[in-house]
This record gives C-alpha cells, sequence and structure tokens, in this order.
C-alpha cells in the first residue's frame, strides 16, 4: 500500500469556534496538525489579550490527550493598541493579528473600514516582526463578489505592501490568478495560504445544476483557470504558498437556508483533501514542504518534531458530524477521499509516531 510519511503539518488558518463546539472542532484538526493558527472571528470577536489567552485555555482543554499547539491570532479593530498587541507577541501569546474587511464575511461587523485608523498598529508590528494575517476583500458593494480579491490586492494590498514595506503579510485563502501572481511578484516578507476546497472547487461546483451551499465560502469559488493557477502555486515548490485549511463550520440549517452561511467545514477531511491534488499532479515530493515547513518558516516558528503516516486508503467520510445540538456537513460528505491517516479512526487515539 502506498504511503507517505512526513513532518507533522500545520493547518495556518482555521476556525475552531467557541464552546460547545470545541470538543467537535479541535480533534479533528489536532489528530492530523502539530499547531493551527486559529482565527479570532467569535462573536463577540477576540480584540484583547485578556479574551485571548482565556480562549486559548478553552481550546486546549477540549485537545486533552493530543499533542496539538493552538497559535492564537488576535482580531483587529481601529481601537486596537499597538502596545497591546505589542506585548501579546513578546510573551508569546499571540502568534498573529487578523484583519478583517468591515462587512467582508462571518462575523467581520467589528473589523476595519479604514485602514489608515490602523497604521500605528502596523508601524508596530513591522518593527517587531509581527505576522499581519489578512481576509483579502473589498467590501464596496459596487464590486462584482468574483472581483472582490481582485480588487483588494490593487484597491489595499498594494498600498499596504507599499507604506510598510518590511511588514510580513500573509494573504490569506487566495482564490484568484491575480493574487497568485500578486503574491509571487510583491517584494518584502509576503505569503500566502492556499485551502484544499479551493484546489477542488470551481464555481461549476458551485453553481451548475443547482446551487450548493456548502461550497459556499468567502472567498468565493472562481472560474476553473483561478483554481488551475492555485494548484500550480501549490505544487510548485515556492516556498510563498502554504498549508491553510480555513477550515469553518456552521451548522446544516444556518448553509441550507435562503441566505446561508459562508464556510466549508474540512478538517476532518482536508490533509487526504490536499495529498489528492498533489498526487494527481505528480508532486507528492513537494507536499511536506507545503503542509509543513514554508509555513512554520515564514511565521519565524520551529519546523515540528513529530511525524505523520498518511496512507493511500479510502477514507469513507460521514454525511455529518454532530454540532452541539445540530449537525454539520463536512466537506465531502458521503463521499471517499484517497488518503486517510495511517491506522485511522477518526476522532480517536493519536495515531502519529513521534520521532
Ligand atoms: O468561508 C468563510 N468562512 N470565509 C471566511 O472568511 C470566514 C469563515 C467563517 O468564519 O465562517
Ligand atoms: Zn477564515
Amino acid at each position: 500500500m502506498k504511503s507517505l510519511t512526513l513532518t507533522r503539518p500545520d493547518d495556518f488558518h482555521l476556525h475552531l469556534r467557541d464552546q460547545p463546539f470545541l470538543e467537535v472542532t479541535v480533534p479533528p484538526t489536532a489528530k492530523h496538525f502539530a499547531r493551527a493558527l486559529v482565527m479570532p472571528n467569535l462573536q463577540p470577536p477576540i480584540t484583547t489579550l485578556e479574551k485571548l489567552g482565556y480562549y486559548k485555555k478553552r481550546i486546549l482543554a477540549a485537545a486533552e490527550g493530543y499533542d496539538f499547539t493552538p497559535l492564537m491570532t488576535l482580531y483587529l479593530t481601529e481601537q486596537s493598541d499597538p502596545m497591546e498587541i505589542k506585548r501579546g507577541f513578546a510573551e508569546g501569546l499571540v502568534t498573529a493579528v487578523k484583519i478583517y474587511p468591515q462587512g467582508a464575511t462571518t462575523h467581520s461587523e467589528a473589523g476595519v473600514r479604514d485602514l489608515k485608523k490602523t497604521d500605528a498598529v502596523f508601524q508596530v508590528m513591522e518593527q517587531i516582526g509581527m505576522p499581519l494575517s489578512i481576509h483579502g476583500e473589498v467590501v464596496d458593494p459596487a464590486i462584482d463578489i468574483f472581483d472582490r480579491e481582485k480588487v483588494f490586492l490593487e484597491r489595499v494590498l498594494a498600498p499596504l505592501r507599499a507604506d510598510f514595506p518590511a511588514l510580513k503579510i500573509i494573504l490569506e485563502h487566495i482564490t484568484t490568478k491575480e493574487a497568485v501572481d500578486f503574491v509571487t511578484e510583491a517584494q518584502g516578507p509576503i505569503a500566502a495560504s492556499i485551502t484544499a476546497h479551493h484546489l477542488h472547487l470551481d464555481r461549476n461546483d458551485l453553481l451548475a445544476g443547482g446551487i450548493r451551499p456548502h461550497f459556499y465560502c468567502l472567498p468565493i469559488v472562481k472560474r476553473a483557470e483561478h483554481k488551475e493557477a492555485l494548484i500550480e502555486a501549490a505544487t510548485s515548490g515556492n516556498p510563498k504558498f502554504f498549508l491553510g485549511t480555513d477550515s469553518a463550520p456552521h451548522a446544516q440549517a444556518a448553509k441550507e437556508t435562503a441566505c446561508g452561511c459562508a464556510g466549508v467545514y474540512s478538517a476532518p477531511v482536508a490533509l487526504g483533501a490536499y495529498l489528492e491534488v498533489f498526487e494527481q499532479r505528480g508532486a507528492l515530493d513537494r507536499f511536506e514542504a507545503f503542509a509543513s515547513f514554508y509555513g512554520a518558516d515564514f511565521y519565524g516558528l520551529p519546523r515540528n518534531p513529530g511525524k505523520i503516516t498518511m496512507v493511500k486508503e479510502d477514507l469513507e467520510v460521514p454525511e455529518f458530524f454532530v454540532y452541539g445540538c445540530e449537525v454539520v456537513m463536512p466537506f465531502r460528505s458521503e463521499a471517499k477521499v484517497a488518503w486517510k491517516p495511517k491506522g485511522d479512526q477518526l476522532f480517536k487515539e493519536e495515531d502519529w509516531e513521534e520521532e
């Protein structure tokens, strides 16, 4: 049987939500990933070190029995205090600051409307080498939803890069050829995370032959040519592109409704889903660097010491998982994923091998 042993990977973009859901959301990630960058868009959002510290404790409690480290992010607002951010970074409590343009996505109401108001934060972050994680879409209602990432590059990201040339920037969950080109060509420290679902889906999957709300996420999936550009970037061996699942659970009822929430719950299957794409492209030899090296290197973190073995064996994905009083439908619900962790019993014992 074919198998692949790699350094335990990191998920550099993850939504775990909060209690009572952490017992559901933490284990699938902790089983596959040594660390995950946890997004702060709770309601209310994680805007202070105090809230962040308690949130981290709740996550760690749900991760008991797993060798898993949550890397925490602070939600940037126009009132954020640069000195608090600096202190959180110096103490090792905060790994990155996240920008949500106000109104861009789930729980972004408290996000930033006018980037000029957060210049003082960026100045400090640039000085101390702290990473800025960006949801890269404009919120201008006049801009077509399929163009919001592309326009963000021109209107927001290019000027930000010019104003803060040494700021460490991560453009999250990129979805367009334009974003791939921007990140490839831009000067200074800049990288991008790529999700498994954006490597698998284009807008026909979302909209042709019936609307599939479980494929609705933000940034929205684009034309096939953009998916192709993402696959090329992910499998290219360019260290500017690395793994970030953006696994974002919403209860089934909140997805299958007249105005459904954005988010794909991919955590239970993401690693295998990425591997499928790398295998199809004959790039399995580049997977470890994409999943386990480039992100850690960009964030200035040590690479993980342990290993995980993935085997080429069908993973039968359940239709749904219990999610509080409701259920959540995973990516590839009721289908098969071609790779799974060795000895897999999803959500049970840890099964990676320490070196
Ligand atoms: O699809 C998404 N879901 N995109 C985001 O930016 C946020 C996320 C969520 O939190 O549900
Ligand atoms: Zn996200």
